[in-house]
């Protein structure tokens, strides 16, 4: 399985539904456009048996994380550097939910976000879980912030130990 970079030309993205109206018409309005002005990147996984057809997807950007909210000694370690890597949305299809493909873009989405540290270090990566999907990322090594527990975060050093045990 491999992502690609959304093409909307190729992939179907009018029928693409996760369940939540919000991130539909991102993809479907929004994450082309966007990409086309740099501001984000948004990848597709596509059904290989179904041509066009989208699996789930994921954006992907930068952000600044809010040191006060780190624990202290992460303050005192990246308070040179407080850039962010930032997934800034994740979704799968309803008809393919509960088959390990949320957790494979996650995977993919920090491979990628660990590739692009690599050449422009930043020491974390954030996301904002919609309500009650923060258990999905925590899962993965994320921690909630303490005052806004749908709101996670985890490390570079851990995301490299994670992904190169
Ligand atoms: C959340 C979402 C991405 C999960 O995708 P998925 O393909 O169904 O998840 P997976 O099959 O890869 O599940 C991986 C693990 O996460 C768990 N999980 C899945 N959805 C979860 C949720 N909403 N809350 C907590 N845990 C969840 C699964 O039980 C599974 O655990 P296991 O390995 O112990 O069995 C998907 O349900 C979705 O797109 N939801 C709607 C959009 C959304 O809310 N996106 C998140 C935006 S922040």
């Amino acid at each position: 399985m491999k992502t690609l970079l959304l093409d909307k030309q190729h992939h179907d993205r009018a029928n693409f539904d996760c369940g939540v109206d919000a991130l539909n018409n991102y993809l479907k309005m929004m994450a082309s456009q966007q990409s086309g002005k740099d501001n984000s990147r948004t990848f597709v996984l596509e059904d290989a048996e179904k041509t066009g057809v989208i699996i789930g997807y994921y954006t992907l950007t930068m952000t600044q994380a809010d040191l006060g909210r780190l624990p202290a000694r992460l303050q005192k370690k990246h308070q040179s550097n407080h850039s962010a890597g930032l997934i800034a949305r994740l979704a799968v299809d309803r008809r393919y939910a509960g088959k390990g493909y949320g957790e494979f873009l996650l995977v993919d989405a920090l491979v990628k976000l660990l590739q692009a540290s690599e050449v422009v270090a930043f020491p974390f990566v954030l996301v904002d879980a919609k309500a009650g999907v923060a258990r999905f990322y925590e899962k993965m090594g994320f921690t909630p912030f303490h005052d806004v527990p749908d709101s996670l975060f985890m490390t570079m050093a851990d995301i490299r130990r994670t992904l190169n045990p």
